[in-house]
Order: C-alpha cells, then structure tokens, then sequence
C-alpha cells in the first residue's frame, strides 16, 4: 500500500476511535497511540524519508495536514471529555444531598428507655425476669390460686402443664423479693403474652412496666403520689390522671389507673393505663419479708397505651406491623 494511503487509512481509523473515547483515560491512551512521540503519525514521518524522491513532497504534505487534523480534533475532544473525566453521568454538586436513611430505636425502646429514666430519677432501679415463666411466679406467689378464671388455659399461653409465656410483668415483684431482702425500689420493663382479641388498643404481646416500692411506712398516698408524678413528668404537666377501685389478688386495696385521651374535636374520654395497689401482706409472707414492719405498694402499666397517648396513634396495631414508613416519625 502506498504511504499517501496509508495516511488516508489512519485519518479515518483515528477519527472513528476518537468519536467513541468517552473518558480521561481513553483520550490519552489515543493520543499516545496517534500523535504521541511515538505514535503512528510520527511513524508514518519517519518512512518518508524512505519514499522515492518525486514522492516524497506531495506525502510529507499529507503527513502534515494528517498530523495538524489530527491535533485540532484531538484538541476538541480534549475540551468536552476533560468534563466527564471519571466515567458515568456527570455530578452536579451543587444539588442539595439527599439524606440517607439511618435507622432508629423502635418507639416503644425509645419509651422504655425514657419510663426507666425518669423512675431512675425517683430512686427505682431497674430488674429484669424471664418470659418463659413458672405458674408458681406468674399465678401462686400471687395470690392467684389454681381454681382462679385467670388461670384458665384459654387466657393464657400456656408451654406445658406448668410453664408459660408470663401474662403480666408482676412475676417479677416475686422474683426481686425472693432473692432481695426490704426496702426494695424497682421498676421492671418487658413483654408479656394474653390470647387477647386484637382490637384497637389490645394486642396478644403487649410491654408493661412492673413498679414495686416495699419499706416500712408505705402507704397509698405514696403509691397515687409516684403514679402521678410519673404521668406528669413522661406525659406532661397538663395531663390528667385517674384512680378507680378494682380488685386484684395480690394488692389490697387495689385501684385502676386511667388516662385522659382527646378526640380531635375537643372531647376527652379515658383509657386504662394500669392496675396498682398496696402489696397483699399474704404476697409478703410468702417471700419471707415481716408483713407486721413492711407494707408496699405496686404498679403495671401498659407501655403501648402509654406511647399512644403520647403520640396520639389511634391503632395499638400500627406498632407492630414494621412499616417504616410509620416507624421513621418517632
Ligand atoms: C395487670 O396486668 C396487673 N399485673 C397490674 C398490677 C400490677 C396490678 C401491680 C396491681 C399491682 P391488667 O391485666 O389490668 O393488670 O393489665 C395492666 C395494663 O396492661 C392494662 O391497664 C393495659 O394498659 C395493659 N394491657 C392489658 N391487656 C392488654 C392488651 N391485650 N394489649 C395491650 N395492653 C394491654
């Protein structure tokens, strides 16, 4: 082949290659390849001197003009590609960022945390008990003898004759007094199990916080002054509380703990937060502490009905359904 058409072969080549070079990288690599010291012009220069003489004119024009075009679209390109250098579609980073979404304590840790915080603050520690528990801790110990309708299978969760899924946080009180001789302060935080129908503000796993306050000299008022202030302190000052006789077998006198929650149009009506009372000095006995010097009382309160109020979700169920898209509010 003929250098003349050489050179028109490598014009054309150079040029195709140089259109589809999309990056930084690609265009230098072209350019070492083409017009680089030792790229294919400079070649082609060299063997002109090779050429016979009559030849040698009209191919070293060529040459040059090769070598020229060759420099000026390399010099175009040079401009637009040096704007993508990186591959991929340019960045404005101007635009504002978007932030990534970070995950969170769940709602009801978040309350947990906070309930724990403020007893502390009252002098309560926090004790933990088991979620599989013995009939012993969740019913005798109690005051909850066998013949009693809460023992019944169908309201419990029940793993084999003896053992459950613990239906209320009050096994802890036994638990702590067991193994803790008076005064105790504790607050006890957890899950328990009920076969409950699911409704708006019933779940069959639900949280409470056990509280449970024995020394000598305890009485009712201290029980109705620590709830309150509690409601007060978690929910607000403006927050309204209210105390109903009821009946539970291991506090005498026992009292149910309401709290006022509001319609959007202004109306209020109440929900039951918790049951509450004095310790049942027969529950003293049984844990080996002097009923005649020591009195207390005692507290469960429902953590979902309280993270309701607070945040006025209408659903106990929204809380366990895992959507983020609730979830990320709190
Ligand atoms: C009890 O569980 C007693 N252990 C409370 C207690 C402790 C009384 C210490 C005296 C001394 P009760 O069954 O009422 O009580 O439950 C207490 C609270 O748990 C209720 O007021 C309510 O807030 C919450 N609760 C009960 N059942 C459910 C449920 N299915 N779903 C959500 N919350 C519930």
């Amino acid at each position: 082949m003929s250098l003349l058409k050489e050179l028109q072969q490598l014009q054309n080549t150079a040029r195709v290659e140089l259109a589809e070079v999309r990056t930084g990288d690609d265009l230098e690599a072209w350019r070492i390849r083409y017009i680089g010291s030792k790229g294919a012009v400079k070649d082609a220069m060299d063997r002109l001197k090779q050429l016979p003489k009559e030849e040698k004119p009209a191919a070293g024009k060529a040459a040059n003009l090769l070598k020229k075009a060759l420099q000026t679209t390399y010099d175009a390109r040079l401009g637009e590609v040096s704007t993508t250098k990186s591959a991929g579609p340019a960045i404005d980073v101007t635009l504002p960022g978007e932030k990534p979404r970070i995950g969170h304590l769940h709602v009801i840790t978040q309350t947990v945390n906070d309930i724990c915080e403020i007893f502390g603050r009252m002098g309560f520690v926090v004790a933990t008990g088991p979620e599989v528990e013995d009939e012993h801790h969740n019913f005798e110990a109690l005051n909850i003898p066998a013949s009693h309708p809460a023992r019944d299978p169908l309201d419990n969760f029940y793993i084999d004759d003896t053992t459950m899924l613990r239906s209320q946080t009050s096994t802890v009180q036994i638990r702590y007094m067991e193994s803790h001789e008076p005064p105790v302060r504790i607050i006890s935080p957890g899950r328990v199990y009920r076969p409950d129908t699911v409704d708006a503000t019933h779940y069959f796993m639900f949280n409470q916080v056990e509280g449970l306050y024995v020394d000598q000299g305890v009485t009712m008022a201290d029980l109705k002054t620590t709830v309150d202030q509690f409601c007060k302190a978690y929910f607000g000052s403006d927050v309204n509380t209210r105390f109903r006789p009821s009946f539970f077998p291991f506090t005498e006198p026992s009292a149910e703990v309401d709290l006022e929650f509001h319609n959007e149009d202004g109306s209020t009506y109440w929900v039951e937060l918790g049951g509450c009372g004095m310790v049942d000095p027969n529950v003293l006995e049984a844990v080996g502490y002097d009923n005649e010097k020591y009195t207390g009382f005692a507290f469960g309160l429902g953590i979902e009905r309280m993270v309701m109020r607070k945040y006025n979700i209408p659903d106990i169920r929204l809380l366990f359904e895992s959507d983020t898209r609730f979830l990320h509010q709190f």
